[in-house]
């Protein structure tokens, strides 16, 4: 890509993709059609659809955002795909097929690098429903005669753990109550689905979350809530190259913490019913800022955030309170000319007037897109690789990128880049 040239435009947010992963496994909780709409075309996605039709269930993908699943046939609960070792929702497969075979032996999860992500929190739900959990050669083998509704207190906010947990005690018998929850937008959005499902969920989006136990669940239609940290992506993209972009399908609510920190940045910020339009500033101004659960400022978001503040005036710090290691793309940036000193979770960030072209390395799903914003700032050719990870998790990035504006092209080998350095000079 070259670097340097304002981004101007409008850009539209595609569906929430880590919503869509709960609910592509929530949809083999019934043997009726279920039919998900607003579905992001993302890798992750495609591998959650292929394991869920390894188990037997019929997929039928209509379009690139809908399918219809029907998890009537499924006659399988061990789930084998090598491809589902590498995405983190796959654990979602395990509260699925509890919730409604009383059995699941799933593959431990993977997803992106960014330290030590353990699951205790899930098996300590899955054991206070009745479950007997094991992790054996890799995988997590869960098995019950019945489950039960429980009183389970988390001791971390996870995301994970409170959508898997939703998810098994939806057909458990009687009453669960979860406290300590994760509030995050999609943590709502699966419990929505799943009651127009037919469960019975109240106080997702609270501190405590609530489940009646049903009998069954059946077949629904449904579309799901605009990506929160695709549509902040986008925000972020217009304050760090300068431009002013008008991002469209989003929800204004969950974009709060992120649109707080631009306006604190300097940037403006006109909102409106599902659009929110930045202009960027000639220069951003240094903030303080520490990732935290929902409603607090997202960890998707603090690769992004950090690109920001190295091109803002003054010393910024940046505090990363969820994950242990999610600072590596600072090295990246460091080969661009950015000036950072990292102290375990913190980064203490002295903001520089432009950055330089240089190849760089995406490190994981959000430092990629990140990098990829900075690699548009800066002055000269930046080539990112490792672009898969982005692949995971954002829809047509690079085109997206380009609608407004950007000089980006997908390079598939060095003859590609060559062709795209010959014609960039
Ligand atoms: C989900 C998102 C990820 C996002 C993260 C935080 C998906 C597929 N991924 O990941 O994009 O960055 O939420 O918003 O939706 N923890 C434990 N024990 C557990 C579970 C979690 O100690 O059993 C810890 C984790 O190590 C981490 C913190 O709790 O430090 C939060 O993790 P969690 O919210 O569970 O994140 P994920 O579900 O993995």
């Amino acid at each position: 890509m070259k670097g340097g040239k304002p981004l101007v435009g409008e850009v539209t947010v595609s569906g929430a993709k880590n919503a869509a992963l709960g609910i592509l496994a929530a949809s083999v909780m019934t043997d009726e059609d279920v039919r998900i709409e607003n579905l992001p075309d993302v890798r992750d996605i495609n591998v959650m659809l292929d394991a869920i039709a390894e188990i037997g269930a019929r997929v039928s993908r209509l379009d690139a955002h809908t399918v219809v699943i029907n998890g009537g046939p499924i006659d399988e609960c061990c789930v084998e795909s090598e491809n589902m070792k590498r995405i983190r929702a796959s654990y979602y497969l395990i509260g699925a097929l509890l919730g409604r075979f009383c059995t699941a032996n799933v593959p431990m999860p993977g997803g992106c690098d960014i330290g030590s992500r353990p699951i205790d929190q899930h098996l300590k739900g899955f054991r206070a429903l009745g479950a007997d959990c094991r992790i054996v050669n890799g995988k997590v083998l869960a098995d019950a005669e019945r489950l039960r509704g429980s009183h389970i207190f988390l001791d971390i906010v996870s995301v994970g753990a409170t959508i898997n947990i939703m998810l098994a005690a939806c057909l458990a018998e009687g009453r669960t109550i979860i406290e300590n929850v994760a509030k995050e937008p999609h943590i709502v959005d699966v419990a929505n689905f799943l009651n127009s499902m037919g469960a019975e969920i109240k106080g997702a989006g609270t501190d405590v979350i609530r489940i009646n136990g049903v009998k069954r669940l059946h077949g629904t239609v449904y579309s799901i809530i605009p990506d929160q940290i695709e549509a902040g992506t986008f925000m972020f993209a217009a304050a760090i190259t300068k431009g002013d972009i008008l991002v469209k399908n989003l929800i204004p609510k969950h974009m709060e913490a992120i649109s707080a920190k631009l306006i604190e940045m300097g940037c403006e910020i006109l909102e409106f019913d599902d659009a929110i339009r930045v202009v960027g500033t000639e220069r951003l101004r240094a903030a303080n800022i520490k990732t935290l659960p929902y409603p607090g400022f997202p960890t998707d978001m603090q690769p992004q955030a950090g690109t920001a503040l190295s091109l803002a005036k003054g010393t910024s710090i940046l505090t990363e309170s969820i994950f242990e290691s999610r600072f590596r793309y600072l090295d990246e940036l460091t080969k661009m000319g950015a000036e950072v000193r990292v102290e375990g979770n913190t980064a203490i960030i002295t903001g520089v007037e432009h950055l330089s072209g240089a190849s760089i390395q995406a490190c994981d799903l959000r430092a990629g897109a990140a990098l990829v914003l900075a690699g548009l700032s800066a002055d000269g050719i930046t080539t990112v690789s490792d672009i898969r990870y982005i692949q995971r998790g954002y829809e047509h990035f690079e085109q997206k990128l380009q609608s407004i504006g950007a000089s980006i092209e997908l390079a598939e080998d060095d003859r590609a880049s060559m062709k795209f350095l010959l014609s960039a000079v």
